[in-house]
Order: structure tokens, then sequence, then C-alpha cells
């Protein structure tokens, strides 16, 4: 991927790792466009933020999408890169029926947001030049947390997804790209503060050196997201699921 010059839009940058990207991707010289589903948290970074650009959406209403990928288009003719950050991570408890609610609204978000946002998108990529798609994963897609199983399971699908869709984009000038992330310190299951975390600033440095380091590379995984990356073929994944299974959420 180029490293300046580009026009990217990112799902789910009003905070955390989206909000990170935007703000190191726009000061590395590319034109930035953050969304999110809180017009007022918008407006309130754009006043912060001057130089980034916003448009709304959320990814959990399929006309919202729609919307925002007409809107995109004829505001930013050049848009070539689509990161798909949008997530939530709920915790969940199978023997407690208000727990299926929060594992629709995850697949809503973080599976059918993806899938939708790349179907919305794909054809003004497809026009452009050096055209992009992040889609952020997560370790847990390789091995599951118990205790955000469906959160787990999405992000396993959007590995599974990302995979395809980089089969059938080969043969295009869209590549395909997945971000695997660790533990990183943000808002997301409120481990903010939580050493065991990655600091946000540390991860960004890890994360977008990796994406620099080869022209595009297929999965940018930072070291510590690497054991359970590798979990499944290094013979450690019991252990992981062990381990996971152990944390308290
Ligand atoms: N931090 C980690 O440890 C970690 C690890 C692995 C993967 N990830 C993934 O990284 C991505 C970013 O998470 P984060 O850690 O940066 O957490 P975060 O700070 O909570 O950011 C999540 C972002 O998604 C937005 N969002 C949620 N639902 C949305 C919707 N329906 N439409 C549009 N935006 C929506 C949130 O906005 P609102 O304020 O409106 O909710 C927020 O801006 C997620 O996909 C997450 O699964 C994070």
């Amino acid at each position: 991927m180029k490293t300046s010059g580009n026009t990217i839009l990112i799902t789910g940058s009003t905070s955390g790792i989206g909000l990170g990207l935007a703000l190191r991707l726009q000061q590395a010289g590319n034109k930035v466009i953050i969304s999110g589903r809180k017009k007022a948290l918008l407006e309130q970074i754009r006043a912060d933020h001057p130089e980034l650009d916003a448009i709304e959406i959320d990814v959990a209403d399929a006309d919202s999408i729609v919307r925002a990928s007409r809107e995109a288009a004829e505001r930013y003719p050049d848009l070539n890169v689509v990161i798909n950050n949008a997530g939530v991570m709920p915790s969940e408890r199978v023997l407690e029926a208000d727990s299926l609610k929060r594992a629709e609204e995850a697949i809503a978000i973080n599976l059918l947001g993806t899938i939708r946002m790349t179907y919305a998108f794909l054809p003004q990529l497809a026009g452009n030049n050096d055209s992009v798609i992040i889609n952020v994963s997560s370790a847990l897609a390789f091995v599951p947390f118990p205790a955000a199983m469906t959160y787990s399971a999405t992000k396993a699908a959007v590995h599974s997804f990302t995979e395809s869709l980089r089969v059938q984009l080969a043969q295009t000038n869209v590549r395909v790209v997945e971000l695997a992330p660790p533990g990183v310190r943000t808002k997301l299951y409120g481990q903010g503060n939580d050493e065991h975390a990655m600091p946000l600033d540390e991860f960004l440095d890890e994360a977008l050196a990796l994406l620099h380091v080869q022209e595009t590379p297929k999965e940018i995984v930072v070291e510590r997201a690497q054991f359970l990356r590798r979990a499944e073929a290094n013979g450690s994944y019991d252990q992981a699921l062990e381990m996971l299974s152990a944390v308290e959420f």
C-alpha cells in the first residue's frame, strides 16, 4: 500500500484503534475520512482535528452504509482505501437470556457490517488505482475467548471472509489486508488501563510498520498477537484456549 497520497475511510474511527489509525495516516500525508454512528462525537473530533473529514455511518444499518457509499463517491471520488474497523465486544453468558441480544448486535456490527461495507464500497475502489480493503479481525479469530464467544466467532468469520475476498479480488486492482490485533488499551471491553493489554501507541507503531514493510501484506499481526495467531500450527491451541478460559470478563 502507498504510504501517502491515499484517500482513506475508516469505520468506527471515533475512538481507539480507528481514531489512532486516522490520526497517524493523516499525519503521514493521506486524506482521511473518519466515520461513526454518533454525529456529535464526529463533530467534536472534527473540531479538534479539522484536517480530518467525516461521514456518518452506522455499520449495523444497511441503509446508512448505502447512503454513505453514495456520499463518499460524490465527495471523495479518489477514495481508494477502506478500513473496516468498527466493532463491539460484549461479554456473554449462554445461560442468561439477555446475552442473546448483545450477541446478535455483535454479529450485525462486526460481521454483517464488514460484509455490507465491502459490497457497498467495492465498486468505487475497483474503479480507482492502488485500492486496499483492510478488515480488522482479532487474535481471538484464531483461538476463541469463551466469555465473548459470539465476538470471537464474528472475528473468525471476518478472517475467513477476508481470505476469500482476497482470492476473489486477486485479478483486480484491489488488495485485501487483515489486521488482527492482540489486546490493546482502548474502551472496547473496559481494558483502557489494563497492563496486560498493549498500549495503543505501541500497537499503532508496530502495526503501521508492518503495513508498510512489504508493498501490501496479507496480514498484519504484531508480535503480541503471534501466540494466538500461530497456536493451532504450533500445537499450543489447547493451552491457549485454557488460558483464555480462565480470564474473567
Ligand atoms: N482493543 C483491542 O483489544 C482489540 C483487539 C482485537 C481486535 N480489536 C478490534 O479493533 C476494532 C476497534 O476496536 P477498539 O479496540 O478501537 O475499540 P473502541 O475504542 O471501542 O472502538 C470501536 C469503534 O467502533 C465504533 N462502533 C461500534 N458500533 C458501531 C456501529 N454500529 N457503527 C459505526 N461504528 C461503530 C465505536 O463507536 P461508538 O462510540 O459509537 O460505539 C468505536 O468508534 C474492533 O473491530 C475490535 O474488535 C480490538
